[in-house]
């Protein structure tokens, strides 16, 4: 759980008193999350401006704590309830005249307690929108009449004489307005997606709340490393490597605070024991695993081959959730063992933000907060302390801290790839069979991908995201591809054979942190060239078909 304001005490406003004195500022924001997936999001752009922002429980702070601490602004977040089910606040704050910026769900919040109505759209609005500014507004100086937004919202707010009209969308004539001090947005105005989102949100820090003063950003990786120093002198750590981007930043991470031990201090460094778990991986993980770390005189690596635990924990499981409870009880099972072994102090993973986000988790918020899915590495409850430096990361913060702390290119622009492995891209019962589909369909998909010398930007002004532009390959200019054995099978012919074959999905995207994701508009010749080999060498696929949805409504994996 990440740190959250559930109440306001002695020991707290002290807290806070400090923080301030260091910041050199009297001014504080607060966040409410209703849940929202993207709250975090929100917190890390307030932190980017250099303001002060606590993230506080809907469902514990009221009116009074909110008058102890006094801030100059208060952010309402999106959530998965409606305002008509009162999710929990304490509506008095919205009538102390601080200004308040509602986002969704809070935007409807505030709507429907001066009286608008705010009810279940017939047309939901889920992925980008055109949006069309209607009145002058602080909140959007400097953002053009004409932009697109990332909508995520099933209810919509009925016009009303109180509010004034300031922005709509296709299919909410509300998509933007203010009453007195209550400014509103239907949008998420916290995504990359929504190119004026951040000059949105700066305009209503510094131009509505008028912060005046600007706290340095600190190096995320000098602090992390530090703490890391503290915490880790003289342990025995267990780290789940996965040959992935954010298992290699924390295992770079844990190396610069090796380095950094003052020579007097040598004898205090961790006992690091680099755990690779084989069987659902991707087919190059290993090698890359070997390749980084096998020879690293800072850490020990191990291999296990745990494909035959996997296939019994998953024989006769069907469904998405039960596959993914059956590979964490393996995967949970197997490095409590090895940390047994070691007799470890800390297990350390490449958790981040978005996976317990995701998982229901976040912060320790009374809002209602929806589970899209359980991700691997969250709430497995290990008898071993736990070491999850990236916890408060998103993917591309964790790049950034990868790259300041010298993480080699590869490892650090690789696609992400999620910890239940090959099990997220096989519909129906995982087999043997359909695990080597799975895996020379990744193969081959993503060996073309890098082949392809033309890379692929999303077009400016739609929300395009531009990604890693740093090369010239279709594989480098989008953000994560994947091939699904899907359960749908079709008659084809092979050889003038009649016989039935698996529908592989293939899917890829553009995106910044994997919060929201838009499909890439991959070349169609490409993804002949794809099909034709997807066919023609994996005996067991009859056809190929490509998934064109955005994240929101869809995930970027399949199950
Ligand atoms: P979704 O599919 O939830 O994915 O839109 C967002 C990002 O997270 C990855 N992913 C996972 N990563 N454990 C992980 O470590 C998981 O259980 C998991 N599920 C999804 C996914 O590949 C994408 O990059």
């Amino acid at each position: 759980m990440l740190k959250t304001l559930t109440k306001i005490d002695n020991k707290i406003l002290q807290e806070i008193a400090d923080e301030k004195r260091v910041r050199q500022t009297d001014e504080l924001f607060l966040l409410f999350s209703m849940g929202s997936q993207f709250d975090h999001l929100i917190k890390q752009k307030l932190d980017s401006f250099g303001v002060f922002c606590l993230v506080a429980d809907p469902a514990k702070i009221k009116v009074s704590d909110v008058n102890k601490i006094a801030p100059i602004g208060i952010i309402l977040s999106g959530g998965p309830a409606s305002a008509y089910e009162y999710p929990p606040f304490d509506a008095k704050i919205f009538d102390l005249g601080i200004p308040v910026l509602g986002i969704c769900l809070g935007f409807q919040m505030w709507a429907y307690h001066i009286g608008a109505n705010v009810s279940l759209s017939e047309k939901r609005e889920f992925g980008m929108h055109p949006f069309t500014l209607l009145a002058k507004s602080d909140l959007f100086n400097s953002v053009p009449k004409h932009s697109h937004v990332l909508e995520s919202h099933g209810d919509k707010i009925s016009p009303h004489q109180k509010i004034k009209l300031l922005g709509k969308t296709d299919n909410a004539p509300v998509s933007a307005g203010q009453h007195k001090h209550l400014y509103g947005v239907q949008f998420h105005p916290e995504v990359t997606e929504t190119k004026f989102g951040e000059k949105i949100l700066n305009n209503f820090v510094f131009k509505i709340c008028q912060a005046k003063t600007i706290f340095p950003a600190k190096s995320i990786a000098k602090q992390k490393i530090k703490d890391l120093q503290q915490r880790l002198a003289g342990q025995r750590v267990l780290l789940a490597l996965s040959g992935g981007t954010d298992s290699s930043v924390v295992a770079f991470l844990i190396k610069s605070a090796l380095i950094n031990l003052k020579p007097k201090t040598h004898h205090l460094k961790p006992n690091l024991l680099g755990v690779y778990i084989k069987g659902i991986d991707r087919p190059d993980d290993e090698a890359n695993v070997l390749k980084y770390f096998g020879k690293a005189k800072w850490l020990k690596v191990k291999i296990i081959d745990a494909t035959t635990q996997f296939l019994k924990a998953l024989k006769g499981k069907t469904k998405m959730q039960d596959k993914r409870l059956a590979m964490r009880g393996v995967y949970k099972h197997l490095l409590e063992t090895e940390a047994k072994k070691l007799k470890a102090n800390f297990l350390a993973q490449g958790t981040l933000y978005t996976d317990v986000s995701e998982s229901g988790g976040g912060y320790n918020s009374g809002a209602k907060k929806a589970q899209i899915k359980l991700h691997h590495n969250v709430g497995l409850n290990f008898k071993v302390k736990e070491l999850q430096p990236l916890i408060d990361c998103v993917k591309d913060t964790v790049r950034q801290i990868g790259a300041e702390i010298g993480v080699p290119k590869e490892l650090l622009y690789r696609h992400p790839f999620p910890g239940p492995g090959l099990i997220v891209r096989i519909e129906g019962e995982v087999t043997k069979e359909k695990l080597t589909v799975a895996r020379q369909a990744d193969e081959i998909f993503i060996e073309e991908l890098k082949q392809w010398q033309s890379p692929l930007f999303s077009k400016e002004g739609e929300g395009g995201v531009k990604t890693t532009d740093h090369s010239s390959s279709l594989y480098k200019s989008i953000w994560q591809a994947g091939a699904v054995v899907t359960a749908s099978q079709t008659t084809c012919t092979k050889g003038d054979d009649a016989t039935e074959g698996y529908i592989v999905a293939l899917w890829a995207v553009w995106s910044v942190n994997g919060f929201t994701a838009r499909s890439a508009e991959l070349p169609y010749d490409f993804l002949k060239k794809v099909a034709q080999r997807l066919t023609n060498e994996i005996r067991e696929v009859g056809g190929v078909v490509y998934r064109i949805s955005d994240k929101p409504p869809v995930t970027i994996e399949w199950g």
